[in-house]
C-alpha cells in the first residue's frame, strides 16, 4: 500500500511517518511537503534513504505538481497534515492560513476523487469547536458539539473539515475526520507552548505565560495521536467525525511550573505578557466515540510523555538550537519584543 503524507516534515506528519514505517513494514510512504518556516527536512534524516520513503518538497495548493504526484504514485490513502498551524501567526496574518489549510485541501480531495483514492483523512483540530468556559468542567466537546472556531486558524480548520464532509456527502467520496487536542513530543516546533517552556528554560531565557495563565489545554503524546489516525484509517467509518483526546487537562501556569521543577529552574523566570487576542479559554475533549467504536485509549501517561519530551529536548539541543537562531529569531522578536 501507498501512503501519501503531506505536511511531513513538520512536527506530527514526521512522527506519522517514523510511526507508519515501524508498524507497516512493506507499505511505501510518500511525504510531500513545501518546507515552510515549520518544515525542517533535518528531521526526517533517519528515513529519507530508506527505499520505501521518498520526499517530495512541493506546495499541495500546486494542482499542477500534485496531479503528477498522484499519477506517479497513485496513493491508496492520503494524510493529509499540512497546514499552517500556529494560532498566534495566525492572528497576524490570517490570508497564508486559508491558503494553504483550505484551498490545499481542497485541491487534495480534487485529485483523490480523480485518481480514486481509497481514504482521504483530514487531520483537525479540537480547537474548531471555539472554547469551553472555564467554571463548566461537566462540558466536553463530542463529534456533535457545533463549529465555532474563535481564531483564523481554527476558522480555516473548520471550513476545510467542512469540504471534506461535503465531499462524502456529494460524491460519496470516502474520507475521515479527526479533531485532536493538543499535542507533544519531538520535532515540534519551538514556538508552540511545550517546546517554547523548554527551550526557553534551558537558555535562561523568561518563560512567557500569555493572560493569566489559567487558559486549560488538553493534552496528548503525539505518538498517540498517530496511532489514533491508524486505527481510524483501518477501522473508522466512512464519512465520520472522530474527536481524540488525551483526558489530561492542564492550566497552562501548571505546565509551566512543572516544566520548571522537571528542569530544575526557579519558578521567578515566568513572566505573565499580554493576553492572545481571542484566546480559547478551555479545550476539553470527549474521545468516547473513538473509545468504544474503535477501542483507542492513549497509551503513554502524562507524566511518562512529558519526561521523554524533556529528554528529548535536551538530547537534540542542535534541532532546536539551529531553528532558534534561524529565521526563527526575527518571528520571536515581533511577537514578543513589546510584549
Ligand atoms: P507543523 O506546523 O509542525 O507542520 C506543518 C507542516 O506542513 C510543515 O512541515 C510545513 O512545511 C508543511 N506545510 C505548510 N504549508 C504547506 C503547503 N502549502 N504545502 C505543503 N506543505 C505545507 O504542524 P503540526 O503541529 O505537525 O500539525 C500537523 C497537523 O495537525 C495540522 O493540520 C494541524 O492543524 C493538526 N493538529 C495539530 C495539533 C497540535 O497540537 N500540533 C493538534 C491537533 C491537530
Ligand atoms: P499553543 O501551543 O500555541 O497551542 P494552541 O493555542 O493551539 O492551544 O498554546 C497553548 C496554550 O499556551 C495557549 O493557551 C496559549 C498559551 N501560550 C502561552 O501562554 N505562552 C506562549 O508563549 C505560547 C506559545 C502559548
Amino acid at each position: 500500500m501507498t501512503v501519501l503524507v503531506t505536511g511531513g516534515a513538520g512536527f506530527i506528519g514526521a512522527n506519522f511517518i517514523f510511526y507508519w514505517l515501524r508498524t507497516h513494514p512493506g507499505d511505501r510512504v510518500v511525504c510531500v511537503d513545501r518546507l515552510t518556516y515549520a518544515g525542517n527536512l533535518s528531521t526526517l534524516t533517519e528515513v529519507l534513504e530508506r527505499p520505501e520513503f521518498r520526499f517530495v518538497r512541493a506546495d499541495i495548493q500546486d494542482r499542477e505538481a500534485m496531479d503528477r504526484l498522484f499519477g506517479e504514485e497513485h496513493p491508496d490513502v492520503v494524510v493529509n497534515f499540512a497546514a499552517e498551524s500556529h494560532v498566534d501567526r495566525s492572528i497576524e496574518d490570517p490570508e497564508i492560513f486559508l491558503r494553504t489549510n483550505v484551498m490545499g485541501t481542497a485541491v487534495l480531495l480534487d485529485l483523490c476523487r480523480k485518481y480514486k483514492t481509497s481514504r482521504f483523512h483530514q487531520v483537525s483540530t479540537d480547537e474548531v469547536y471555539g472554547d469551553l468556559p472555564l467554571d463548566r468542567t461537566d462540558l466536553r466537546f463530542t463529534e456533535e458539539t457545533p463549529l465555532r472556531a474563535s481564531s483564523p486558524y481554527s476558522a480555516s480548520k473548520a471550513s476545510a473539515d467542512l469540504l471534506t464532509l461535503a465531499c462524502w456527502r456529494t460524491y460519496g467520496q470516502p474520507v475521515t475526520v479527526s479533531r485532536c487536542s493538543n499535542n507533544y513530543g519531538p520535532f515540534q516546533f519551538p514556538e508552540k507552548l511545550i517546546p517554547l517552556m523548554i527551550a526557553n528554560a534551558l537558555q535562561d531565557k523568561t518563560l512567557p505565560v500569555y493572560g493569566t495563565g489559567r487558559n486549560v489545554r488538553d493534552w496528548l503524546y503525539v505518538e498517540d495521536h498517530c496511532r489514533a489516525i491508524d486505527v481510524i484509517l483501518e477501522k473508522g467509518r466512512l464519512g465520520e467525525v472522530y474527536n481524540i483526546g488525551g483526558d489530561h487537562e492542564m492550566e497552562n501556569i501548571a505546565l509551566v511550573r512543572r516544566i520548571c521543577q522537571e528542569l530544575g529552574r526557579p519558578e521567578s523566570r515566568i513572566a505573565y505578557v499580554t493576553d492572545r487576542k481571542g484566546h480559547d479559554l478551555r479545550y476539553g475533549i470527549d474521545a468516547g466515540k473513538l473509545r468504544q467504536e474503535l477501542g483507542w485509549r492513549p497509551a503513554v501517561s502524562f507524566d511518562e510523555g512529558l519526561r521523554q519530551t524533556i529528554r528529548w529536548y535536551l538530547e537534540h539541543r542542535s534541532w532546536w538550537e539551529n531553528i532558534v537562531s534561524g529565521e526563527y529569531r526575527d518571528y520571536y522578536e515581533k511577537m514578543y519584543g513589546g510584549r
